[in-house]
């Protein structure tokens, strides 16, 4: 395996990112392996997160390892200890595998300098998501078959959005054809250097889309500056019945969660049949079973 740490998307071949979803496949039915007995993961969680923290946890007690939950609010860094502190603690403590969640970009390549276990990012900043490009790439190429040659059209608040950016590097590197949509202000400044077709509108995006991966308006960064308003992003940007009626009828929809409905897309896409998100929610622990015993071992 060509890689200690998985810290991002960029830096990993198609090779190992194949490798990583051939082990997730080889791990299904799997509840109670002992690959990872006498190891540590550390969760260190630094935001909010339900399914990756979770799904991290699981996967961990599926191959009988150690799993440890850190987050900022229940530590000491409420006492203001630093990130390198905290690190070095955990270091300390002889942990094998720190899965780090960090609103700053690059703060797991920051524990990964400081720390002799492995580190696996589980999204920092508007850098990258590795595992959740994986989770949605087993996802993909579990209901069309393959990856090579399909048209993904990634819809929403992309500017803020490391799940855009690490499936723009999969999804390219697996021979995907990758579409970006956003309006202006929700693009990043170099988008065009992403190796993706960006659509300024959404039947731009859904027209011979194999499969539509929504993405959160991430209110929480004061996106609500950059849209009109929710209401005139939801009719323009959202995914409801009608817009999905202009995608192929067997277009599966995506979305990494946590959603808002009636913003992005609408309860009745979300429940729909088309509908693959808990799919991905299911599959995120097969792939975060086959990460952790890769750089653990
Ligand atoms: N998809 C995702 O990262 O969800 P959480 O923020 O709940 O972990």
């Amino acid at each position: 395996m060509a890689f200690r740490h998985l810290l991002g998307i960029a830096d990993l071949s198609a090779e190992d990112a194949v490798r990583i979803l051939d082990t997730a496949q080889s791990l299904e039915g799997e509840r109670k392996a002992v690959s990872l007995r006498g190891k540590t993961v550390v969760n260190l969680f630094f935001e909010a997160s339900t399914r990756t923290r979770t799904s991290f946890e699981i996967a961990g007690k599926r191959l009988s390892a150690d799993v440890i939950n850190v987050s900022s609010s229940g530590s000491s860094v409420t006492k203001g200890e630093t990130l390198l502190d905290t690190t070095r603690n955990l270091d300390a403590m002889h942990a094998d595998v720190v899965v780090v969640r960090h609103s700053s970009s690059g703060a797991p390549h920051f524990v990964a300098k400081h720390t002799r276990g492995a580190v696996v990012n589980a999204g920092d900043g508007t850098h990258e998501h590795p595992t959740q490009a994986l989770l949605d790439a087993y996802t993909i190429r579990k209901h069309k078959g393959r990856i090579a040659g399909l048209t993904v059209a990634i819809v929403g608040d992309i500017a803020h959005s490391h799940v855009a950016r690490s499936n723009a590097h999969l999804l390219n590197k697996l021979g995907a054809h990758v579409r970006w949509c956003a309006p202006a202000t929700l693009l990043p400044a170099r988008a065009a250097e992403m190796g993706v077709q960006i659509c300024t509108s959404l039947d731009q995006a859904l027209d011979g889309a194999d499969v539509i991966m929504m993405l959160r308006v991430q209110r929480e960064r004061l996106v609500d500056v950059l849209i009109p308003s929710t209401r005139e992003y939801s009719r323009t940007f959202g995914l409801s019945l009608k817009a999905l009626a202009r995608a192929p009828k067997d277009a599966i929809v995506m979305h990494p969660g946590p959603m808002n409905r009636g913003v992005e897309i609408d309860d009745a896409v979300a429940d729909g049949p088309c509908s693959v998100i808990l799919e991905q929610v299911e599959t995120g622990v097969l792939v975060r079973m086959a990460v952790l015993q890769m750089v653990a071992s």
